[in-house]
């Protein structure tokens, strides 16, 4: 197959390929580049044009090439890349616009929610914001729509809800899929130090050849080059774990803040303590020597016996007078409901590099579990996250260009009592309106292929919410004795998906394609549920004494 295109003075082509197949990059009669053949691991190439000009690409096996886009870096950040889709009728092109028309046409691919345009996503990494610019980074593998050798993809966004993507950020330093291994540039985040100068803080699982055992995950340092487009200095800041003191295995996810109590910088850095999931304590004069200071939380006996591994993605920071901390315990399986790798909050006192929770009680902060590896970051007044919406339990199906969404943009606060509240942050408002539906004379709701929010005020005891598709169940929420609960067509009864409301007296649903996000008791209790059947209700039945308002959402 061969196409004909234009190419700016500095457009550079990257891609991931795996054999067999090959590629020629071919200007008039010239050979300008080419892969004579492509491996039976996959690859990444970078092609970097020099001169203004017309070449024609030239290959033979469209499926050898697994994603592929371009760019010219002068201006990637204003129009975001061109996909590459090689395919037996040519090579088509897109950009921005017409990226978000081909996303959007996807009938089970979530509006609202952020999602990669190919390929495997999970954690969100490296959120901030830059002057008036969202940037999301997130844990990418860009060979396959499975977990993989991580890379940090990257997206840029000025309302939160229509993103520009860019080039992947960072690369794993070895060909990990050459190795037949995993591990790569794994989660962690963004940092802006005292003088205003960016980097990233993130573990690289140097290759492991056991998802589980003996590998060795090493703190890094990156520096991003002109434009935020690629991380041009990176090194490695920590390189051994404190294994005397009880950490011989997981060890990872660094979380870098300026700790004014301390005049020093401080890390924290998911692990475990002799078993138990545990946060690691170290600290910094310059960002590139730390000590390790010791741990500022360990989990009771309970979690490590109930099959907890480590805490993942630690998140650490001040709230108000407070300090919050939040963790995700892999591997953890709650006895009483067999929910799993659930996410904690604790709320409390940082002094003298000591985290003094208010409350041994861990808040759980999704009760839907379907909501992972949260990562807050401060933006102006406000302390803005999101979070990964999988938990291993169910996937996408077969046949699905990408896998793995995120959750809608969320604001944390703390209410009176200490309780962590996230609620979707307000730019909601301004990037989708919302209309009101009308009730039928069944007194059901019709949908329409459009995501909805419903909320409902008042005494809550007893509602039941539940959505169909050609009469099978889409979700059902119920609240009864002072609990909510959410339920899938798959759920056997195995796992219970609930949480006491204390006061019973707000639930907002916000529903996109299968995504249901849940906010009860002002954003105390939130419960997120990502499922994959029956995911376009066309009725909804809402049975509840309490006041509520059902609206479409439209994108403005
Ligand atoms: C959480 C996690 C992190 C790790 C990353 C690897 O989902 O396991 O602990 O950094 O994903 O992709």
């Amino acid at each position: 197959m061969k196409s004909t295109i234009t190419l700016s003075a500095s457009y550079q082509l990257e891609f991931w390929a795996q054999g067999p197949g090959s590629i020629r990059i071919v200007r008039d009669d010239d050979l300008l580049w080419q892969v004579p053949a492509f491996s039976s691991h996959p690859d990444f190439f970078r092609y970097h044009h020099r001169e203004v000009g017309v070449v024609t690409l030239e290959w033979d096996r469209s499926e050898a090439i697994l994603w592929a886009y371009g760019y010219d870096p002068q201006t990637v950040t204003e129009t975001g890349i061109t996909i590459f889709e090689f395919g037996a009728e040519g090579l088509a092109l897109r950009t921005g616009p017409e990226i978000d028309a081909r996303l959007r046409s996807d009938p089970a691919r979530p509006v609202m929610h952020f999602s990669p345009i190919r390929q495997w996503m999970n954690d969100p990494n490296g959120l901030c914001k830059i002057g008036e610019t969202w940037h999301i980074f997130y844990q990418f593998h860009p060979a396959g729509t499975d977990w993989g050798p991580m890379h940090w993809g990257h997206a840029v966004s000025t309302d939160l809800f229509n993103w520009t993507h860019l080039p992947v950020f960072l690369h794993p330093e070895q060909n990990l899929w050459r190795l037949g291994a995993t591990g790569g540039a794994f989660s962690g985040n963004a940092f802006e130090d005292r003088d205003g100068s960016r980097m990233f803080f993130y573990t690289e699982r140097l290759p492991a050849y056991d998802l589980f055992k003996g590998y060795r995950e090493v703190q890094k340092l990156a520096r991003p080059g002109r434009g935020l487009l690629h991380a041009t200095s990176v090194e490695t800041v920590i390189a051994v774990r404190p294994e005397a003191d009880g950490v011989d295995h997981d060890f990872r996810d660094p979380k870098v803040w300026w700790d004014e109590g301390a005049r020093a910088y401080r890390m924290a850095l998911g692990s475990a303590l002799f078993g138990d999931p545990a946060v690691l304590l170290y600290g910094s004069d310059n960002l590139i020597d730390w000590s390790y200071l010791g741990p500022i939380y360990r989990a009771p006996a309970h979690y490590r016996e109930n099959g907890a591994r480590a805490v993942e993605c630690p998140d650490f920071f001040p709230l108000g007078d407070k300090w919050v901390m939040l963790m995700a315990f892999v591997g953890y399986t709650e006895p009483a409901t067999g929910r799993h790798n659930l996410s904690f909050a604790l709320v409390g006192e940082f002094k003298d590099d000591a985290f003094v929770p208010d409350t041994g009680e861990l808040q759980v902060l999704d009760f839907g579990t379907d909501f992972y590896a949260m990562q807050t970051f401060r933006a102006g007044e406000r302390q803005v996250a999101f979070a990964w919406l999988f938990n291993w339990e169910d996937r996408k199906p077969a046949g699905s260009p990408y896998s793995g969404e995120m959750s809608l943009p969320r604001e944390i606060s703390l209410d009176s009592t200490g309780r962590l509240l996230m609620r979707p942050s307000a730019e909601l408002q301004n990037a989708w309106r919302a209309d009101p539906l009308v009730r039928e004379a069944d007194g059901s709701f019709k949908l329409n292929d459009a995501p909805f929010e419903l909320f409902i005020t008042g005494n809550l005891e007893g509602s039941r919410v539940a959505a169909t598709e050609r009469d099978a169940l889409a979700f059902e929420i119920v609240v009864t004795g002072g609990r909510v609960s959410v339920r899938l067509p798959q759920d056997d009864g195995r796992i219970r998906y609930e949480a006491e409301c204390a006061l019973a007296a707000d639930l907002r649903i916000i529903y996109d394609r299968g995504i249901i996000e849940i906010f009860a008791d002002n954003g105390a209790i939130c419960g997120t549920r990502r499922s994959y059947t029956n995911i376009a209700p066309d009725k909804i039945e809402i049975m509840s004494s309490a006041r509520f308002i059902l609206s479409e959402r439209q994108a403005v």
